[in-house]
């Protein structure tokens, strides 16, 4: 009765050019390694759960890239947004068609974006959260150490025990401001969330109708025709009149039941360019490059992705984003790249 939702409806802005809305950064080989993010995190899932199990839902346009990308998924695993509403509806319409196949059935929600190391403790962190869901109405996340105020984080103040495992979370607070963020690290008690959540289908459902009723009214009109071949044509009609937002502020902030294990993986989200600094080796001259071959000249401190692996040659060029796909290459200092998405949308227009 394990059945996981697999997020991949995002844009991954700040990955421009190399994500774009045609061809997302879960759709990407971003580090380098001969896999999509979303190729890998599936065969992660898989290996807790008979594969049929896993739904993925996604904006529509993304139906080809991802049968494309994962082949031995059925039509009827993928779940296909009309428009873009953020998680919580997502989530919740998953839910249901789980419930619908089996009323046990316990979920684990995943985002397809993430880049996680230590698959046997992610395995263990994931199976410890079933076992409790099992038989106990809680919401769980999994939480990362904190290592700065990042303020793209949803932040769990949890309640000091000994124990290592589960804890009560006393608050979620979903992307605070830079100065909540930076006494949420004086304090101490508080761990990011990681985005995994790991709940029965039934408690998720509920805390659905407790929080956010309108939505949970609008997704439960549909539940006749979930998992047959009306479905689509219910989205269409209904998808858009759901309000967007984020599972986060949608249920996290505001339950009461929800716990954090700490996770025993390596965990990164790839938010922006200076992520992959953590994930890959430097050259002597602490110069990054994916899928390309650098040659430095008094140069240090960028960060190269190159299409078709290509000859870099930088001459005294220091700390730069350098960056391109099939026809755009940019070129910004590393302290931007924050307003990448900004830049995207400036331009984006003109071709
Ligand atoms: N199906 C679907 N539909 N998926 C979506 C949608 C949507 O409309 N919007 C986003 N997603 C997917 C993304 O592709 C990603 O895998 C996941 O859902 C989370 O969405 P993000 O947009 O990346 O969320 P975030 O990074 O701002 O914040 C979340 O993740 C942080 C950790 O990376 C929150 O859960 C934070 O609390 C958390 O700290
Ligand atoms: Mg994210």
């Amino acid at each position: 009765n394990h059945y996981a939702i697999l997020m991949a409806g995002g844009i991954g802005s700040r990955f421009w050019p190399v994500s774009t809305t045609q061809y997302p950064k879960q759709f990407q080989d971003i580090l380098g390694v001969g896999s999509t993010l979303i190729q890998i995190t599936f065969y992660r899932l898989a290996k807790l759960m008979p594969a049929e199990n896993i739904i993925i839902l996604t904006h529509k346009d993304y139906k080809e890239i991802v049968k494309e990308q994962l082949p031995q998924v059925k039509d009827e695993q993928i779940v296909l947004e009309p428009c873009m509403r953020n998680t919580a509806p997502s989530i919740l319409l998953g839910a249901l068609k789980i419930k619908k196949k089996n009323s046990d059935a316990l979920i684990l929600v995943a985002p397809s974006d993430h880049w996680i190391q230590g698959d046997l403790a992610f395995q263990e962190n994931i199976e410890e959260a079933f076992e409790i869901v099992a038989s106990e109405d809680k919401l769980i996340t999994l939480g990362i150490e904190p290592t700065f105020p990042n303020t793209g984080y949803g932040y769990i103040k949890y309640k000091k025990d000994d124990a290592d495992g589960l804890k009560p979370v006393l608050r979620f607070t979903e992307k605070p401001s830079f100065k909540k963020a930076e006494s949420f690290l004086e304090e101490g008690n508080y761990v990011w969330n990681a985005g995994i959540f790991i709940w029965s289908a039934k408690f998720i459902l509920e805390s659905f109708q407790k929080y956010q009723p309108e939505t949970f009214r609008l997704f439960q009109k549909g539940v006749e025709v979930y998992n047959t071949e009306k479905e689509q044509e219910f989205l269409v009609e209904n998808y858009q009149k759901a309000q967007s937002i984020s599972i986060d502020y949608a249920i996290m902030e505001k339950s009461d039941s929800v716990y954090v294990i700490p996770a025993k993986f390596k965990w990164n989200d790839l938010g922006t360019w200076r992520s992959l600094e953590d994930e890959l080796i430097q050259d002597k001259q602490q110069n990054t490059i994916v899928n390309g071959r650098l040659l430095p000249l008094k140069s240090t401190g960028n960060i190269i992705k190159t299409k078709n692996n290509k000859v870099v040659v930088l001459d005294q060029l220091h700390d730069f984003v350098v960056v391109e796909n099939d026809n755009v290459l940019l070129i910004t200092p590393k302290d931007r790249i924050q307003e990448i998405k900004a830049i995207r949308d400036k331009v984006v227009d003109q071709f």
